[in-house]
């Protein structure tokens, strides 16, 4: 299982000393959330701070965005190289092109399913992605409970990855922690983001190891 500390949960104050402790910790990516205020209901980061994420990080970025406007935030990060980005697949109407224009920049292209949406809905773009994001929480907040139905979610997206496209991986994110890792794993799950459960550990690096199974 790979692991992706959310930096929405770190202290902001000592951003630097917290992305260099993830990255020192064992991280295999580093998860960063941005949001407009209009997708979802809070803000987050813009260019500004995703630069300087960008120049302390040593392990690759993973973009997950929660925007009305795919394009326009693409724009602003696709200097970075982020070995990911993530889109909703409830903001665009035009995903299929989103995937297209971020493998043009090498970029590789990930969707996010919020809990109502269906893995079905996206099975004609599996084959042009390298991950499917699940959310296992509503979008916006840090530090939310994990919504269950996910698991099941996720051993449908399985199978239909099986089918599709057995190389894109399956994340999973919110409220993931040791106590729900090994169902998520038997699921068929790749990728999680942790955010509280990591920054909330005395040891990050503990804390990474223990979701590492
Ligand atoms: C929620 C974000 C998550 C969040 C996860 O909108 O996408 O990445 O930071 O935080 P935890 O792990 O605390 O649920
Ligand atoms: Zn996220």
């Amino acid at each position: 299982m790979l692991v992706a500390p959310s930096i929405l949960s770190a202290d902001f104050g000592i951003l630097n000393d917290e992305i260099k402790a993830i990255c020192d910790g064992g991280c295999d990516l580093i998860h960063v959330d941005v949001m407009d205020g209009h997708f979802v209901p809070n803000m987050t980061i813009g260019p500004v701070v995703v630069n300087s994420v960008g120049a302390i990080a040593t392990k690759p970025l993973d973009i997950h965005l929660m925007v009305e406007d795919n394009n326009f935030f693409i724009d602003l990060f696709s200097h970075l190289k982020p070995k990911y980005i993530s889109f909703h697949i409830e903001s665009e109407r035009h995903p299929h092109r989103v995937i297209q224009k971020l493998r043009a920049l090498d970029i590789k292209p990930a969707i996010v399913l919020n809990p109502h949406s269906t893995p079905e809905s996206i099975e004609y773009l599996l084959e042009d992605l390298d991950m499917v994001l699940l959310m296992s929480v509503n979008p916006g907040f840090g530090g939310q409970k994990f919504i269950t139905s996910v698991v099941e979610k996720a051993q449908k997206l399985k199978s239909l990855i099986d089918k599709r496209n057995p190389n894109c991986l399956i994340q999973v994110d919110g409220g993931v922690n040791d106590k729900n890792i090994l169902e998520l794993k038997d699921a068929g799950v790749d990728v999680v983001v942790a955010g509280s459960y990591v920054y909330g550990a005395s040891d990050y690096s503990k804390a990474i190891k223990s979701l590492q199974i």
